[in-house]
């Protein structure tokens, strides 16, 4: 049997579309906290492949999921080029900010797989630990995301510090993103080798970019990674995830050589339906918010996309990461509508 997942990515629509959600291990299951309070910090989970593994698997225990997501985090990858990293409790990610293009050519994207070593023992574990029709989802931040926490050293609304760096170095900014493209395209193939069947780049702050921006920034480095990742690894599939880019979506889907296209929450998906490269495989849209509140709401979403979505090839996800805040119970209630209740 292929698996679901996989079959949606190969462009095969399927009465009952494979599901996963992003952020599907963390804070709103009561085993994450516990596994988490163990660990100690998050970074510390990040890196004892053991506990990692354990949380990846939690919510493939708990509910008919069909894809497994990696537990770690898209900023370990500055770290491994050696960005001093840490999380700050209720603030979120800080990196102390690259100043100058020196910092930038001292960045050797060869010396990332040993602290990354961890990352691929939990891919390793995980797939021996699935079961057979789940499929085991690797995934990078890409370039512009990355270079957005690099710059601005923390998480922002605007980005202002690492725009403005763009706009007034552009040479050096340029050696920042193809240093990150050749590390992301490296540590994606050796996540590939430990056992990711499909893999996903996540732009989370493409949204910020202005038209020249998008292009240089997010959609080039993009094409270009999925080129050399499906060079080496023809077979595996490939997710990318250019969030709130808008009517750029278009532009992407025809260009970028991915498998399945991510849209976030603010895209209309019979729009996306009707305007999006038919040979792309979409993926989304759920707002969290109507996972949070459940409820005849989050029926009427579901319900909503599932229809948008019924001449084409559709993989149901959130249109980003679930909430901390909701009930582990409306998760049982989506998978319910969309599965049938016999089925959890
Ligand atoms: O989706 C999954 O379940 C896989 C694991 C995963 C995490 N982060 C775990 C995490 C993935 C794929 C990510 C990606 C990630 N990390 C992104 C891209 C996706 C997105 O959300 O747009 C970004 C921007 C980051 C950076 C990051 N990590 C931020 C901004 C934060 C703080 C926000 C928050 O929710 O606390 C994190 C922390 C983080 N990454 C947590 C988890 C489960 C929460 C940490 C905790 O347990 O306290």
């Amino acid at each position: 049997m292929t698996k679901p997942l996989l079959l949606a990515l190969e462009g095969k629509r399927q009465p009952t579309p494979p599901v996963w959600l992003m952020r599907q291990a963390g804070r709103y299951l009561p085993e994450y906290r516990a596994t988490r309070a163990e660990a100690g910090s998050f970074l510390d989970l990040c890196y004892r492949p053991d506990l990692a593994a354990e949380v990846t698997l939690q919510p493939i225990r708990r509910y008919p999921l069909d894809a497994a997501i990696l537990f770690s985090d898209i900023l370990v990858v500055p770290q491994a080029l050696g960005r001093r990293l840490w999380f700050v409790e209720n603030e979120g990610p800080k990196l102390a900010p690259i100043e100058d293009a020196a910092e930038i050519e001292a960045l050797d994207p060869t010396t990332i797989h040993e602290p990354l070593a961890p990352v691929y023992e939990t891919v390793e574990r995980v797939r021996a630990g699935l079961p057979d029709a789940v499929t085991l989802i690797g995934f990078s931040g890409a370039p512009w995301t990355l270079a957005c926490y690099m710059i601005d050293g923390q998480g922002s609304k605007e980005f202002m510090k690492t725009r403005a760096f763009a706009a007034s170095q552009p040479d050096a900014f340029r050696l920042l993103i193809e240093r990150l493209e050749a590390a992301i395209a490296a540590y994606l193939g050796r996540q590939i080798e430990a056992g990711a069947e499909v893999v996903k780049l996540f732009d989370s702050w493409a949204g910020v970019l202005a038209p020249d921006g998008f292009e240089r920034w997010c959609r080039g480095p993009l094409e270009r990674i999925v080129r050399a990742v499906r060079a080496a690894h023809p077979t595996v599939p490939v997710i990318a995830f250019p969030r709130g880019v808008g009517a750029n979506y278009v532009t992407f889907a025809s260009s970028v050589p991915m498998q399945g296209l991510a849209l976030d929450t603010s895209v209309d998906m019979d729009w996306a339906a009707a305007a999006i490269d038919p040979r792309v495989t979409l993926q989304g849209n759920l707002d969290p918010v109507a996972l949070m509140v459940g409820g005849d709401a989050l029926d009427r979403a579901t319900d909503r996309i599932r229809a948008a979505m019924a001449e084409r090839a559709h993989v149901f996800n959130l249109g980003h990461g679930v909430l901390q805040w909701t009930e582990p119970d409306h998760v049982t209630r989506l998978l319910r509508r969309l599965k049938g209740a016999d089925t959890c």
